[in-house]
């Protein structure tokens, strides 16, 4: 590999003969798709040498065949995605940008910077990284840090004397009445925090508005990975490893130390959604015991972007850091979006929720909501989540001599719910589209009154649920309100009423009732 790497490099001169250099290769590409070496072995005018040449330069092209089926072309190429979760993709947007064979090598192909990104330690059993090759090192996207203020967004541990957490809350959608225009950053309302940020446990729960794009501004987070939920519009990553775009009915994840920018697409007007802040583990897919292979999410429905990159200098830029939960901004005269070609297995993803294949019962009985996990940030206690992304969306309830929505219960995990589109079979009013609910550590919650006398009443005959897609933010921490949730936020005061009409139905004489 290194005499081929050589061969690269003496060939890379003047950008006038990088240009030929491509095309040459180009060429070469469809001489192989057309031929092979058996139709240029035939010109016997080539001496030994060109042929060794050809040889070696097919050979290079040919043995990734991946490569070339995934490579992008250009740098706006927007929606392209590979497929699987936690796969190791390889993906580069300028032909032959991506080393083969090795991660360093002595020179790298443009005069490309190499440079991990860890997601995990270097020692933890099946590390999480990915191997960037740039134009820059990050390094060089960063100069003196100066600590700002974003007022609603907080981080774990944000306990406040004069807020009550103990309850259960319920709001209406957060609406867009500020006459400034948010951004991603200055748009993220913080509703709840868990955990500490600073030993990497817990999360955060966010509401995020924004009306408009960041401009040669670009933000990333020490602080964890963000699981974005869209409500409303749609938005546009732009990442150092690709571009994602997302609306309602999909999510996305931002792997911690990503560095991206945001961008509303302007035909869907203002986005909103959920966001919840991983300060642990990053997620996985959950085991599925023996449900066996299939169902629930399917990793291949999980999509990773495939390379671009901006060659922009002489722009005045920033980039922000949330670290330990403080914010920083540092300035910079380029764009830092300027990875050609990367590999790895931590890279940013999106899924479409409406692939989400619910498994449920089908002759008695309600299984607990586990079994409706999408995602699982796991603890170092098995089994116990720092997080589960749970996800109640469109399914048949076929169930028979049963109380079919989910039954009353207290549940040491703390549930944050938001509903992105329909009706929520416990809450048929109320918890409206864009809405949230908190369920905290140990706090009894369960279907209104209208909920149960409606299920318990109901002819048992199969019934689809049609038109809804809720969700939740579980952790094993408890939930702290923010201050903005709790006194500025359209928190319902009467939500707690919703269970007051339930009624005492027991006289002590026995029968069915
Ligand atoms: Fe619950």
């Amino acid at each position: 590999m290194k005499g081929l790497g050589k061969k690269r490099r003496e060939r890379k001169m003047s950008n006038s003969e990088e240009e030929q250099h491509h095309v040459g290769w180009e060429m070469k590409m469809r001489t192989v798709k057309r031929g092979g070496m058996s139709e240029e072995s035939q010109h016997d005018e080539e001496n030994d040498d060109e042929l060794a040449m050809k040889k070696e330069e097919d050979n290079l092209l040919q043995s990734p065949v991946e490569r070339r089926m995934i490579s992008a072309s250009t740098t706006t190429n927007v929606g392209e995605y590979m497929s699987g979760f936690g796969n190791d993709f390889e993906t580069e947007a300028l032909r032959c940008a991506l080393p083969q064979g090795q991660n360093s090598p002595q020179k790298c192909a443009y005069g490309l910077y190499a440079e991990q990104l860890s997601g995990s330690a270097f020692t933890k059993p099946h590390p999480i990284r990915t191997w960037c090759y740039r134009i820059r090192p990050s390094v060089k996207h960063a100069s003196k840090f100066v600590k700002f203020d974003v007022p609603l967004w907080k981080s774990a541990p944000h306990i406040l004397p004069d807020v009550t957490s103990l309850g259960q809350y319920r709001w209406n959608p957060i609406p867009f009445t500020s006459s400034v225009d948010t951004t991603w950053i200055t748009g993220m309302h913080t509703v709840t925090t868990a955990g500490d940020v600073n030993t990497q446990t817990g999360m955060a729960t966010h509401v995020y508005l924004v009306t408009k794009s960041m401009q040669d501004e670009y933000f990333y987070s020490a602080d964890g990975e963000l699981l974005v939920v869209p409500q409303e519009g749609k938005l546009r990553f732009c990442t150092e490893l690709g571009c994602i775009d997302v609306e309602p009915k999909e999510i996305a994840l931002l792997p911690r130390g990503l560095v991206y920018r945001v961008e509303i697409l302007n035909e869907s007007g203002p986005a909103r959604g959920f966001v919840c802040e991983n300060y642990g583990i990053p997620f996985i897919l959950p085991h599925r015991g023996p449900i066996g292979a299939n169902c629930l999410a399917n990793p291949r429905d999980f999509k990773t972007p495939v390379a671009a990159f901006e060659d922009r200098d002489s722009t005045p830029s920033s980039v922000v850091l949330k670290w330990c939960g403080q914010f920083h901004r540092t300035y910079i005269d380029h764009s830092p979006l300027d990875v050609v070609a990367w590999h790895g297995n931590y890279a940013p993803w999106k899924y479409d929720l409406r692939t989400y294949s619910p498994v449920g019962a089908i002759l008695f009985d309600h299984p607990d909501p586990s079994i409706f996990t999408v995602l699982t940030a796991p603890s170092e206690i098995e089994g116990t989540a720092n997080i589960d992304f749970v996800l109640f969306r469109e399914r048949w309830l076929v169930a028979e001599n049963t109380f079919r929505p989910p039954w009353y219960h207290k549940n040491v995990m703390s549930e944050l719910m938001g509903n992105i589109y329909g009706i929520y079979d416990a809450k048929p009013k109320g918890f409206v589209p864009g809405g949230m609910s908190l369920h905290n550590c140990m706090l009894p919650h369960g279907p209104d009154r209208n909920a149960f006398e409606g299920a318990s009443n109901a002819t048992l005959k199969p019934e689809k649920l049609n038109e809804t897609m809720s969700f939740m933010f579980e952790t094993r921490f408890p939930q702290h309100l923010t201050e903005w949730a709790a006194t500025v936020a359209p928190l319902q005061e009467d939500y707690i009423d919703c269970w007051k009409s339930l009624e005492k139905k027991f006289d002590g004489s026995p029968g069915i009732k």
